[in-house]
């Protein structure tokens, strides 16, 4: 990874931080994308200690809300002249509905809408750095789930464990029509499944689900294994042409049928330019 940059989100806490210390150690230069100043430059300073030769910079910005995504999209794409590897990481679970200045319902606008406005933003740049890989983290909580575009903002019987699975389908379906629209460019899309992974995922999330999430934590996985799939995407030669898969394990896995929908995946894409009043 000497010579590369890497642009990743989440990477102030669990899987994110390590797969960017695990990437610094392997010689990367890392450019954070996060909204605590406290966390931001402790994780700085963390991948400046693995690697202190290369300048890791950090952008703040609030993932949840599109003045910021496209904001930090722009620092960023004037910032840095290539681009090798972006991972789109950061994501959260809420167990009550809240909806954004933008009046999208947050778990869809901080887990879906941060992805799409953060690539379409850097796309370009990377296209012009080609060979460039796109990874994004979604999730098994996929399965059972389906989008439901009559009410993409989950205005109707919100439960938080639904909407956020529903989230990481909108990551798969994505993933894939990014995979189909860069194809020829020499840039390859990717997304994954961690695993359930020991991390700060679910303290925030309120309620029941806080409590229920920490109780199923006994069960997880540790960081480092959560993080392993991340880093062989971004850095692995057995992957450097693959595009448009679903990984756990290091291994390519099959999402479920709703999450190999074509034209659920063409909609999702309009509907996100249409709510991000941007234009590919
Ligand atoms: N843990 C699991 O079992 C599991 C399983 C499947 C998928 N995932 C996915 O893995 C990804 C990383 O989660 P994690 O488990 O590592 O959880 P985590 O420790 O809670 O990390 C989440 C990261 O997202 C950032 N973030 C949250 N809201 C943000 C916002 N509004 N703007 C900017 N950044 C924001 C957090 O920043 P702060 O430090 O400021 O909070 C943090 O860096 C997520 O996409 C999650 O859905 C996790």
């Amino acid at each position: 990874m000497r010579g590369k940059t890497v642009v990743i989100t989440g990477a102030t806490s669990g899987i994110g931080l390590v797969a960017a210390a695990q990437l610094a150690a392997m010689g990367a230069r890392l450019v954070l994308v996060a909204r605590d100043k406290t966390r931001g430059e402790a994780a700085l300073t963390r991948l400046r200690s693995l690697n202190p030769d290369v300048a890791h910079s950090i952008h703040y910005a609030d993932l949840s809300r599109l003045a910021e995504m496209k904001r930090v999209a722009a620092e960023i794409a004037a910032a840095e002249p290539r681009i090798d590897v972006l991972i789109n990481n950061a994501g959260a679970l809420f167990a009550t509905r809240h909806v954004t200045e933008d009046g999208l319902e947050l778990t869809f606008a901080l887990n879906h809408m941060s992805y799409f406005v953060l690539t379409q933003g850097l796309h370009g740049r990377m296209i012009a750095s080609a060979p460039a890989r796109i990874v994004n983290t979604s999730s098994d909580a996929h399965k059972g789930k389906q989008i439901d575009f009559n009410d993409l903002q989950s205005a109707n019987n919100y439960k938080g464990f639904q909407v956020y699975g529903r989230s990481k389908l909108c990551n798969i379906l994505y993933t894939n029509e990014l995979a189909r629209n860069l194809a020829g460019t020499g840039v390859t899309a990717n997304c994954l499944h961690p695993g359930f992974v020991d991390t700060r995922f679910g303290d925030e999330s309120g309620g029941l689900l806080s409590l229920g999430v920490r109780i199923a934590k006994t069960f997880a996985i540790s960081q480092e294994k959560g993080a392993a799939t991340i880093v062989y995407l971004d850095s692995s030669d057995e992957v450097a042409q693959a595009t448009g898969g679903y990984y756990y394990k290091c291994k390519k896995a099959t999402p479920t049928k709703q999450a190999r929908d074509d034209d659920a995946a063409k909609r999702l894409w309009q509907e996100s330019e249409r709510l991000a009043g941007i234009k590919s």
